[in-house]
């Protein structure tokens, strides 16, 4: 993926950030979670990866510049700035509050303004259109200073209605300003409607190329996207860079998402208990590409893709480990080509420590290893070269294994638990449930010694087990059978994504139950519920809601 990504940890900061994010909004009675949400992925990426800069020293003259043009996702940034070190994340509850450093459009921190706002933020947003105007003149003034700092800038599709968007954008076409790159957040939807009725922008990329812009489109929730667009970026020789990122307004919150109400509304204080809980429960699925028809996996591969599925599961078996072989790193790096999606190793093997260097060659984004063969020094030697590579490591244990002790010493950078729930081995085997109160066990324990990975359920997933997994703490579900073992891949990949919604659904019923919120939970949730009344016996209920 090239600079340091660690996907895993990569996205669960990007969680951070929403959940952050929603607290102060629902604090503060107001602010805008739409644009906060839709840009949490473009904005974290930039924070946690791709820009030099230094939480500590926010003046650094070698640093990259972010300007957060379209200003009111400023609950986001704020989150983002926290997360990456800038201030207290805590603060964030303060948001638009009288006294607050937290205004509700984000002021440029300076000494003078020292009251007003927080360190890292380089721009007084709040009128739409300006920030890149702001971002041209950085960047021409470093061009001019034989300097090295690259400029980022976000901007609205809302906020590309306003004509100075267009005069900067010629301008930075002429100046040939290749230290910029701006990613338009293309979530449809500004504050009264959708973009496309409003003023319609498209064919924005057509309008960005004439304007003598590179210009990439992405998938602006796909971090991995993210990030290989933003190294193509950093090539460009020039010309200035228009980055597209495909978003969805208010994704995070399935009650919030595409709906242009949510621009600029903040959620009932007492709801957000429950958003947190959604926020947290963001399930990933990876298919396992050992299962069904032991060839072609490139085509397997490009099928899954094609149903938005979040990584690929890469089984590798040494036939010493586990009475079976499947393929090894060779076989790994001739698939990297086929695809962006994160290849999710999980390294079956007896010598973990003696073939780790060839799984990192083939470019994997997470490798796991048994907890079975790997002493307290070798998983820690595996875990400090998978960092430095930029690969989340992880730790599995089989169905007879408990966590081994060690493991608490080496939580700060692990980034999954695969908790198995069949000896591995073959694919289609059936689902141990005496596995899930394990589960439990281990997530409770784990989260009080401080990890913050995801678990990962590995082993007869279905469409069934997949709620009970759900429910016992797994985040990340592998599923080889229930997607490859029929015929139907989309409906297998469909089916797998209602039952998961449906045991969200039913999960945060119950905590707005608990909370005495639920029939005012159901009617913010009503059109997102009206599919699953059915399996959630809620129908009677549901349609008494006004
Ligand atoms: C088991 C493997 C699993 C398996 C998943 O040894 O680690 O990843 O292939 O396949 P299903 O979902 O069919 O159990
Ligand atoms: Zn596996």
């Amino acid at each position: 993926m090239g600079f340091n990504m660690r996907y895993l940890d990569l996205r669960r900061k990007i969680r951070d950030v929403r959940m952050w994010a929603i607290q102060g909004i629902a604090e503060a009675g107001s602010g805008h979670p739409g644009a906060s949400f839709s840009a949490a992925e473009i904005m974290g990426t930039l924070y946690f990866r791709r820009m030099r800069h230094d939480p500590s020293r926010p003046g650094w003259e070698e640093r990259d510049y972010f300007i957060n043009s379209k200003a009111h996702s400023a609950p986001g940034f704020y989150s983002t700035l926290a997360v990456a070190g800038y201030f207290p994340s805590e603060e964030v509850r303060t948001l638009r509050k009288l006294g607050s450093r937290l205004q509700g459009h984000p002021v440029m921190y300076s000494e003078r303004q020292k009251n007003y706002s927080v360190p890292g933020v380089e721009y007084s947003g709040g009128s739409e259109g300006m920030g890149l105007s702001v971002g041209i003149g950085i960047a021409l003034a470093s061009k001019l200073d034989g300097k090295k700092n690259r400029v980022f800038v976000l901007i609205g599709d809302g906020e590309s209605n306003e004509g100075q968007i267009w005069e900067a954008s010629m301008a930075a076409g002429k100046f040939k300003l290749d230290n910029l790159v701006t990613i338009l957040d293309r979530n449809r939807i500004q504050q009264d409607g959708f973009t496309e009725d409003i003023m319609p922008l498209d064919p924005t990329k057509d309008k960005w190329a004439a304007f003598n812009w590179q210009v990439f489109e992405v998938d602006g929730h796909r971090v991995e996207q993210i990030v290989d667009v933003l190294n193509k970026a950093a090539q460009v020789k020039d010309k200035p860079v228009m980055i597209i990122a495909n978003t969805v307004k208010g994704n995070g919150v399935r009650h919030m998402a595409n709906n242009p109400q949510w621009h600029g509304k903040a959620p009932p204080k007492r709801h957000t208990e429950v958003l947190l809980e959604e926020l947290e429960s963001e399930c990933l699925i990876a298919p396992s590409i050992i299962a069904g028809q032991r060839e072609n996996y490139e085509d397997k591969i490009r099928k899954v893709e094609r149903e938005g599925v979040d990584m690929i599961h890469i089984d590798v078996m040494d036939g010493q480990f586990v009475p079976n072989t499947t393929f090894f790193a060779d076989k790994i790096k001739k698939l990297r080509p086929s695809t962006s999606l994160p290849f999710d190793a999980h390294l079956m093997i007896e010598k973990p420590l003696e073939q780790i260097q060839e799984y990192i060659d083939a470019r994997c984004d997470i490798i796991t290893v048994h907890a079975e063969v790997c002493t307290e020094n070798e998983f820690r030697e595996i875990q400090e070269r998978l960092i430095v590579n930029g690969i989340s490591p992880g730790i599995a244990i089989n169905p007879g294994t408990d966590v081994p002790e060690w493991l608490y010493r080496c939580l700060h950078d692990l980034d999954v638990v695969i908790v198995m729930s069949v000896n591995p081995g073959f694919a289609g085997q059936k689902f141990m449930p005496k596995v899930l109160p394990k589960m439990v066990e281990v997530n409770k324990k784990l989260r009080e010694h401080g990890f913050k990975g995801y678990i990962e359920a590995d082993g007869g997933i279905d469409a069934t087990t997949l709620q009970q997994a759900y429910d016992a703490g797994a985040r990340i579900f592998v599923a080889g059978n229930a997607v490859y073992g029929g015929g139907d891949i989309h409906g297998a990949v469909i089916q797998l994504r209602h039952k998961a919604a449906v045991a969200l659904e039913r999960r945060l019923l119950n905590h707005a139950t608990q909370l005495n919120i639920r029939p005012d939970w159901m009617k913010a949730r009503k059109h997102i519920l009206i599919p699953y009344a059915n399996e959630l016996g809620i129908e009677e209920e549901l349609h008494a809601v006004k």
